[in-house]
């Protein structure tokens, strides 16, 4: 694949994987990407996961066309990118390796390779090729310490490192949005103080292409992709509407929850999406947490505290940075309801969230009396 005149596409789909770090489902598989560029010098920009390494030592070899890679730049370690390394250091020896000095140490604990005559850059090197020269930019924690991204001045393109990454591999035609922020908040989503740092460094730059390690190459309407990389690395609400995310035993906080939805959207509510933490991709339930500006968590009491799914959702969106948003709760319990005391505890240790009134508490089955509730709760999320 030509990216432009000068550089190509190395990259692998994998269709193989069954779950992308081990966590996430990717029903559509995952691209490692990679890239040659060729000039006087060439350099091939990062290598792919090692179960692919033969299809990417055979996709280089035919760009290269007989010709051998001056450099190697390593933008990320992780294996995902770094762990086709050693074959590539065998087949081209001569290649030097180039990261920064964190690239280095971290590279020595995954790989036995003779590191001594890597070049090692810091913030806003450069390093020509040629007619193209690439300027390094450090952006730690957009997903590693050691993670760099590369622009290219002649071409003007950003090697983006996992940002503005997506699920999905290329030979699958998808909506970018939804894999994208899915992988977002699930990978990066932490770290968006870090992702505004990149982005304001990046905005410095004449970018006309983006070439990130997963997903599609981005050359059309950029804007719209780092806004969309602005709205979610701020942490601000991207769709107005409500998601809905429940945790039930026997069905009947489920059935409050859809009872829930269905007053919403007769209320004209923009967007309800529920899922059900059991059952659902859990990925989807820390996205869809993020995308919207308010929240309603529905679950059963369990053991004194809350149904396992949803205390898993919450300290997972604790530890995802999880802020600036309403969530409203519905609880179930048979003789000391406690999900809802266990929800705002959690929710309680994370930065700007209004929980809002009233709590929805039912006792088994969903009574009369509970709609009456849930139709207030519906009033009170349409105010906010
Ligand atoms: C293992 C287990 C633990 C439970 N723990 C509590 C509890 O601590 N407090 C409570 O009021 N109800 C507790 N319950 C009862 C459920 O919360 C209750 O049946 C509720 O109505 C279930 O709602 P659901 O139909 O949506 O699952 C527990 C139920 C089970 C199976
Ligand atoms: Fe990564
Ligand atoms: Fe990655």
């Amino acid at each position: 694949m030509t990216i432009t005149r000068d550089i190509r596409y190395v990259g692998v789909d994998d269709h193989q994987i069954d779950l992308f770090e081990g966590q996430y489902a990717v029903p559509n598989g995952i691209s490692y990407n990679a890239y040659v560029i060729l000039d006087d010098k060439i350099a091939v920009m990062d290598t792919v996961d090692a179960h692919k390494k033969e299809e990417y030592l055979h996709n280089l070899e035919d760009v290269l066309q007989g010709r051998a890679p001056d450099y190697l730049v390593i933008s990320h370690v992780e294996p995902d990118h770094a762990s086709s390394l050693k074959a590539f250091a065998e087949r081209y020896p001569h290649a030097q390796l180039v990261g920064n000095a964190k690239t280095f140490s971290m590279l020595q604990q995954y790989f036995d390779v003779d590191f001594s005559g890597a070049l090692v850059v810091k913030e806003g090197d450069k390093l020509s090729l040629g007619k193209h020269e690439l300027t390094f930019y450090m952006a730690p924690m957009v997903h590693w310490p050691e993670v760099m991204v590369t622009y290219d001045s002649c071409d003007k393109v950003l090697f983006s490192a996992d940002g503005f990454g997506k699920f999905g591999a290329l030979d699958v035609q998808e909506d970018w949005d939804c894999e994208a922020r899915r992988y977002y908040f699930n990978i990066v989503g932490k770290y968006g103080g870090q992702v505004q740092a990149l982005l304001k460094k990046a905005a410095g730059l004449d970018i006309q292409v983006i070439c990130p390690l997963h997903g599609p190459v981005l050359s059309e309407n950029l804007g719209y992709y780092v806004n969309k990389y602005d709205v979610w690395s701020s942490y601000t609400p991207e769709t107005v509407g409500v998601f809905i995310a429940y945790a039930s035993l026997h069905g009947n906080t489920a059935e409050a929850a859809q009872k829930l939805a269905g007053i919403l959207r007769e209320k004209g509510c923009p967007e309800v999406e529920m899922i059900d933490l059991a059952r659902g991709d859990f990925a989807e339930a820390v996205e869809g947490a993020f995308e919207f500006g308010k929240m309603v968590l529905a679950a059963s009491s369990y053991d004194g505290g809350v149904m396992p799914f949803m205390d898993k959702l919450l300290h997972h969106l604790k530890a995802k940075n999880y802020q600036k948003r309403t969530v409203a709760l519905i609880e179930n319990g048979s003789w000391a309801p406690s999900a809802a005391r266990t929800m705002k505890e959690l929710l309680g240790q994370m930065k700007d969230i209004t929980v809002i009134e009233p709590v929805v508490t039912i006792r088994g089955a969903v009574k009369p009396g509970d709609i009456e509730q849930l139709e207030a709760l519906a009033q009170a999320l349409m105010q906010q």
